[in-house]
């Protein structure tokens, strides 16, 4: 990908977390999320790209902006399919907690799986433990078999996983192996990712949470050689059916390079609220600072993107 259409990619992540940053700790959850899809939808637009978003806001009918098939770009130049999230975590910018980010990966078209807004069962891992996992083997098997790989014993190990509700049975099988769990009230982009960054102390990311995410962690994970497996949850027959109009076989078992394809793969996210190796965006009294994940699949180079930007800078 040309390099200064890449960084163009990286001021839509910005742009989108400065305008979400805005709404921090203000209660208003969806003020806060159009906010970051106004700002990222505007700045797409100034990009010389025909592409189009496959994961976004949800499809036309429920989302006005950045929904599912929707063009971006001026319409001329590289064609590319767009998975996005303006605002991964809004309750956490609404409530001002850790872990938001806005985030887009990008790639050729065709390479990312096609799926509504609905959930999904993932298991995530480092790339010291890739080919390992097996999203339709219970927690116990997955957590042995990863203490094997990794050389260490089960209780070594630390797993991520949504404080959820449904997720109270795999909390107590997991705890029943002595593995320490980090329980997360939001955030399973940036959890899955931790499985895959030194220093972050996480092995492994079990559970359910959104298919958008999914597909987005898969992203990420594919640029930094970590390993996912995923089966669709559905909610009702509604989501089913329109996981099969989308094309989907909505009972497959996915392998990382069924939810992101090919080695052009590049994946952004700019951190709103400070998270686990993103700061958040802060504001003075002349602009503000941000922090940004670039990593492109074709060459594994993880970049943190310090940026200052300047309000009063009229040249
Ligand atoms: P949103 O920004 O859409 O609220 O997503 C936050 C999140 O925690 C995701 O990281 C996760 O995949 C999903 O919600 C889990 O969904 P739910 O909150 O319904 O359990």
């Amino acid at each position: 990908m040309d390099s200064n259409l890449a960084l163009e990619f990286v001021q839509v992540a910005e742009l989108a977390a400065i305008a979400a940053a805005r709404m921090i700790g203000r209660g208003d959850a969806d003020g806060a999320d159009q906010a970051a899809v106004e700002a990222m939808r505007a700045a797409f637009n100034q990009m010389p790209m025909n592409s189009t978003v496959v994961i976004g806001e949800g499809e036309r009918d429920e989302a006005p902006m950045l929904f599912i098939g929707e063009r971006v770009g001026t319409g001329e130049g590289p064609v590319f399919d767009i998975a996005l999230d303006p605002l991964e975590c809004t309750n956490s910018v609404a409530y001002g907690k850790p872990n938001s980010l806005a985030v887009l990966a990008v790639a050729p078209e065709g390479r990312f799986l096609h799926a509504p807004d609905t959930y999904m069962e993932k298991i995530a891992v480092g790339p010291d433990a890739a080919g390992v996992v097996d999203v339709t083997l219970g927690p116990e098997e997955n957590l042995k078999n990863l203490a094997k790989v990794k050389g260490v014993p089960v209780e070594e190990l630390t797993a991520v996983i949504l404080d959820r509700e449904r997720h109270e049975e795999l909390i107590q099988r997991v705890r029943g192996m002595g593995c320490r769990i980090k329980l997360i009230t939001d955030g399973d982009v940036s959890a899955a990712i931790s499985t895959s960054t030194p220093g972050s102390n996480v092995d492994i990311l079990m559970g359910i949470g959104g298919a958008p995410e999914g597909v987005l962690a898969a992203a990420a994970l594919r640029c930094l050689g970590g390993d996912m497996q995923a089966r669709l949850a559905f909610r009702n027959d509604n989501e089913r059916e329109r996981t099969i109009a989308m094309g989907t076989d909505p009972d497959k078992v996915f392998e990382i390079h069924d939810l992101a394809a090919g080695d052009d793969i590049l994946f952004v996210a700019t951190g709103i609220t400070p998270g686990d190796y993103l700061d958040g965006v802060n504001f003075s009294d002349s602009g503000c600072s941000t922090e940004t994940m670039f990593i492109h699949s074709a060459t594994g180079t993880f970049r943190i993107i310090s940026a200052e930007h300047r309000f009063d800078w009229s040249p």
